[in-house]
């Protein structure tokens, strides 16, 4: 990772921490253990790769870093509630996230629910109370977009499906298609998102980026799979091995590690060949798509 790469990631996560904190209800305001189990999900963890691809995507569309913020934090929201309803006892029953003992565990299960279901309703409250784009319509689409990201047709179907699969040999086609959905929504929204925030791009170029999107959002996933049997529980900041304990349909229990991990450098290359024509402007995504595919935790 070049040290200009790195010190744009540490300056967005650093300036977004703030703009997180600030966007959460204060732990001090009733009903004030929910509002500090919010904050306590969102904050002060994560490797903020959604939001960092929104910023990614929004320098490419000329996009003011304050608009993007907000959609970004919407996703990350999303993202965060999506966490904690996974790791709770009715689906991947997961003690530890992001280094720390998992919502349900540092406070109890009914509050991580509402945890989720305040998360959600605050990311859409975000889009609708910001100006986020001059153009009322286009900023109505970015609802539309991440409602659609989100719900039954998105990130929850998807872990509907991954439920449903326990035990289960899944084909390779149902396994991409569970892993676009479950993991690969969220993140093509999030470039999508930054996108939107910005000037209006000719529909062939939108195209491209959300196949981008798509591909990175895949390849992040076959990853995550990988990294759930090769990596260790401290470097995860999450329980290692979960996938094979709890019966999962993987990358690597369907292709083995070698060809999860070819499968990964494919997804890459192709996601890559999709931002050839935007030149040095989208050199970001390109850096955020190596982070993705190189990442070791
Ligand atoms: C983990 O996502 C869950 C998946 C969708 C694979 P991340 O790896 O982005 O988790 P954080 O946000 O960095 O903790
Ligand atoms: C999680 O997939 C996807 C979502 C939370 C939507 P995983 O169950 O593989 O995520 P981790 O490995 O627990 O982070
Ligand atoms: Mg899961
Ligand atoms: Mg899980
Ligand atoms: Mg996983």
């Amino acid at each position: 990772m070049s040290v200009d790469f790195q010190s744009w990631i540490t300056s967005h996560q650093t300036r977004f921490e703030g703009v997180l904190r600030g966007l959460l209800p204060n732990a001090e305001i009733a009903p004030q253990r929910l509002h500090g189990a919010m904050r306590y999900a969102v904050l002060d963890g994560g490797k903020r790769v959604r939001p960092l691809l929104a910023f990614a995507a929004g320098e490419l569309a000329g996009a003011d870093v304050a608009r993007v913020d907000i959609a970004a934090a919407a996703v990350e929201l999303i993202h965060a509630y999506s966490l904690v309803h996974d790791d709770m006892p009715c689906m991947d029953d997961d003690v530890l996230r992001r280094g720390k003992p998992t919502c349900h565990v540092q406070y109890d299960e009914a509050t991580a629910l509402l945890v989720g279901d305040s998360l959600q309703t605050l990311a859409f409250q975000l889009l609708a109370e910001h100006q986020l784009n001059d153009d009322a319509a286009r900023q109505l689409e970015m609802l539309k977009l991440l409602a659609h990201a989100s719900g039954s047709r998105g990130m929850a179907g998807g872990q509907a499906i991954d439920l449903a699969s326990v035990g289960k040999s899944l084909t390779l086609p149902e396994l991409e298609f569970m892993h676009i959905h479950k993991t690969g929504a969220l993140i093509r929204a999030a470039v999508l998102l930054g996108a939107h925030c910005g000037s209006l791009m000719e529909t062939a170029q939108m195209s491209k980026l959300d196949h981008f999107g798509k591909l990175i959002g895949l390849a992040f996933q076959v990853v995550d799979d990988v990294l759930d049997c090769e990596a260790d529980t401290a470097t995860l900041g999450k329980t290692a091995g979960k996938d094979a304990d709890n019966g999962k349909p993987t990358y690597v229990s369907l292709l083995g590690i070698q060809d999860a991990r070819d499968m990964a450098q494919r997804l890459h290359r192709e996601a890559l060949e999709t931002l050839a024509e935007f030149g040095a402007a989208a050199q970001r995504l390109r850096e955020l798509a190596d982070f993705i595919v190189l990442r070791k935790f």
